[in-house]
């Protein structure tokens, strides 16, 4: 299962391709540094081919993000996302994914919008922007009400912070600090896999 694996990794970086050539040796630097999946954000136009360069790489759990429309949904697990990851939830995009037979994790900010995303039967969703939302102690907040659901926080989680949130609930621990933009388009993917090793270390087991 998705969750599975993803919960295994730990880590899910969020990364942002300019250029399509730099999918392959940005997924296999990740891979290098212990953390063998991505979420490539639909925010280029390089996006799509890239997502369809890394799902042929074996091993690799590769995923879509920022995915707004049922359109983008579409051409993104046609091109091989294995998942889909919104930054709000949407009944539309649930729907979609579900008659794709796609796990997707819609974002939540707050109770109401969990209950929604809930009722449409997600029982992962991100939690973004978590840091922005007042951080790791929100977890365990949110948790206790609606305790079969497991969160990916993201937005602003750093190495600074990326300890904090190894909590129970949390299935994953989603950030850009691992491959930031400049790197990736930089070709410095040494240097993200380091970072990728230090992250994969802070989030613990
Ligand atoms: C995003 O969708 O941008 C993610 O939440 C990543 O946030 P970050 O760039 O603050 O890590």
């Amino acid at each position: 299962m998705i969750t599975t694996e993803l919960a295994r990794i730990r880590v899910l970086p969020v990364v942002v391709i300019d250029d399509p050539r730099h999918a392959v040796p940005l997924a296999r630097a990740l891979a290098d540094g212990g953390v063998p999946c991505a979420e490539i954000t639909l925010r280029t136009p390089a996006a799509v081919e890239a997502v369809a360069a890394v799902a042929e790489l074996d091993g690799f759990l590769v995923g879509a993000g920022t995915v707004l429309s049922p359109e983008q949904l579409d051409r993104v697990v046609d091109a091989g996302a294995r998942f889909v990851v919104s930054p709000g939830f949407s009944a539309v995009l649930s729907n979609r994914a579900s008659r794709h037979g796609v796990p997707a994790i819609p974002g939540v900010a707050t109770a109401s919008e969990l209950m929604s995303a809930r009722a449409a039967g997600h029982t992962v969703v991100k939690l973004f922007p978590a840091a922005q939302l007042g951080g790791a102690a929100l977890v365990p907040a949110l948790h206790a009400p609606f305790p079969d659901v497991r969160f990916v926080p993201s937005g602003g989680i750093g190495i600074g912070t990326a300890a904090d949130y190894d909590l129970d609930p949390v299935l994953t621990v989603s950030t850009s600090w691992i491959a930031p933009r400049d790197a990736i388009g930089a070709g410095r993917f040494d240097e993200i896999t380091a970072r990728a090793r230090e992250f994969r270390a802070a989030v613990g087991r």
